[in-house]
């Protein structure tokens, strides 16, 4: 057998979403969003953090994008801020907030980096949230396919691949289960399923209208899956990994490759009270639009042990490490179900999140084998500390070990057979971490900034370097 090889036309990227890089929060007629009204509730954010100017990206995407080229990537995925576009989130457009994408757009494309376009990674217009409640009215969908379709028509010809919906089920979870995002509701099941299914329902009739208008184009989620493995062969142990998958990922995942909730899981929310409403032809609809998806987006950052939890033990509700400070995070479950305790091979990083680099193959082959979809890896990386010595160079070893041991076990999965189209590491430049601050660095350049100021300079770290050449040798050089 031939050695593996990358395909030619693999698309090497990185990502980042425009709450956490652009700032000029109330610039060129943008309307304020849930993040810019719950940033400023006292303790949300670490050491109060906003992303009002966030790294500057809205002034310096020109810099950005120049320093990607010379990186050689061949793709960039951002996000589109609804409240730059219809700043009332369904009434006006505001033309120079198209203007801004569009020189975005054209930036990427005269480098011949592929624009790859998140349309909604959680910033939602506040005036939505003031109007209806957001993603918890039926209301919502319409509007998003309408702001969707803005964005379809101006640029569709320009922007071959597109993301509906960042995280669905990151930015439901954290905001209708734990407080920890917009709106900030605590333990509201029935809310919580339902606000899924309008966003699903939004997704899906986005999927419909795009592929009316850009029939070559390519679409899909992009969902944050955390591949899970039993603890140890004990039955209960493995019906909790069952559980787990059910509640926790082929509940999106299903609806995005299949067009229809996990059967069991749907059984178990309506015994809770808790399994959304369908309007009439949702089912149809959800099914018509997995049959158009062309791919699941994967944002892959760790992998979950699942253990029985007895029906006094833990619950989805745990203090998160939003510090850095090793050990601070505890672990979660769902009562009677499953518990996701720490997995005794693997290192963590210093915000807990669990490293297993042959987790993101382990992930692609359960999605090819379950929907024998393309795959977009649209995020992966590691949140760091990083160090700027004082001439100006950046030592990140860590990260390049990190992401050179996950592109390995990528090509396995590619190898194995599954159909990888792009890689995607989170994220080119430093960001905000919606709710770690600026400390926690994930980018291949250094943003000179920390949580209260700082020059927005922009620096090569070394994984800039060596990301340059894995480029170049298309993954044979890592
Ligand atoms: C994903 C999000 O959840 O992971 C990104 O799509 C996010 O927006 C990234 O920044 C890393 O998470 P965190 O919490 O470390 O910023």
């Amino acid at each position: 057998m031939e050695k593996f090889k990358m395909p030619k036309d693999f698309l090497w990227g990185s990502a980042s979403a425009a709450y956490q890089v652009e700032g000029a929060y109330l610039e060129d007629g943008k309307g304020l969003t849930n993040w810019d009204k719950f940033v400023r509730i006292a303790g949300k954010t670490f050491k109060g953090t906003t992303g009002d100017r966030a790294v500057d990206h809205y002034y310096r995407y020109k810099e950005d994008v120049a320093l990607m080229a010379e990186m050689g990537l061949k793709t960039y995925r951002f996000s589109i801020s609804w409240a730059r576009i219809i700043p009332d989130g369904n009434g006006e457009i505001n033309e120079a907030g198209l203007k801004f994408y569009e020189d975005l757009i054209d930036e990427c494309i005269k480098y011949g980096i592929e624009p790859m376009v998140t349309i909604y990674h959680w910033d939602l217009p506040q005036a939505l949230e003031d109007e209806y409640c957001g993603w918890e009215s039926p209301k919502i969908i319409d509007d998003f396919v309408k702001y969707a379709t803005v964005l379809f028509d101006r640029f569709g010809q320009k922007v071959k691949y597109w993301i509906t919906l960042n995280e669905q089920n990151i930015f439901t979870t954290l905001g209708w289960m734990s407080a920890l995002h917009p709106p900030g509701k605590f333990d509201d099941a029935k809310t919580y399923y339902q606000v899924n299914h309008h966003a699903f329902m939004a997704h899906a009739k986005t999927v419909i209208e795009f592929k009316k208008r850009i029939p070559n184009g390519k679409i899909g989620a992009s969902f944050a899956y955390s591949p899970s493995y039993a603890i140890n062969c004990d039955p209960k142990n493995a019906m909790s990994k069952m559980e787990f998958d059910d509640l926790k990922n082929y509940w999106w995942m299903d609806i995005y490759g299949y067009g229809r909730y996990p059967k069991a899981a749907f059984r178990y929310l309506e015994k809770q009270g808790f399994a959304p409403q369908f309007a009439e032809g949702d089912e149809e609809i959800l099914k018509e639009a997995a049959s158009k998806v062309d791919f699941m987006g994967v944002n892959y950052y760790q992998t979950s042990v699942c253990e029985y939890n007895p029906i006094d033990g833990v619950t989805p509700y745990a203090t998160m490490n939003t510090t850095g400070v090793k050990g601070s995070g505890q672990i979660t479950g769902q009562p009677g179900l499953f518990k996701n305790p720490p997995n005794p091979y693997l290192e963590t990083t210093d915000w807990d999140w669990t490293i297993d680099p042959s987790g993101l193959r382990y992930g692609c082959r359960e999605i090819t084998s379950r929907y024998n979809l393309p795959i977009v890896i649209s995020e992966n990386g590691l949140g760091a500390f990083d160090k700027k010595e004082e001439d100006g160079s950046i030592h990140d070893p860590y990260r390049i070990a990190y992401l050179k041991a996950h592109i390995e076990e990528l090509k396995k999965a590619m190898d194995d057979g599954c159909e990888v189209l792009a890689y995607c590491t989170w994220s080119c430049t430093d960001l905000l971490s919606w709710l770690n601050g600026y400390q926690k660095r994930y980018g291949f350049i250094y943003v000179d900034r920390d949580e209260e100021s700082g020059s927005m300079n922009r620096y090569k770290k070394d994984s800039y370097y060596w990301y340059k050449k894995v480029i170049e040798s298309n993954g044979e050089v890592l």
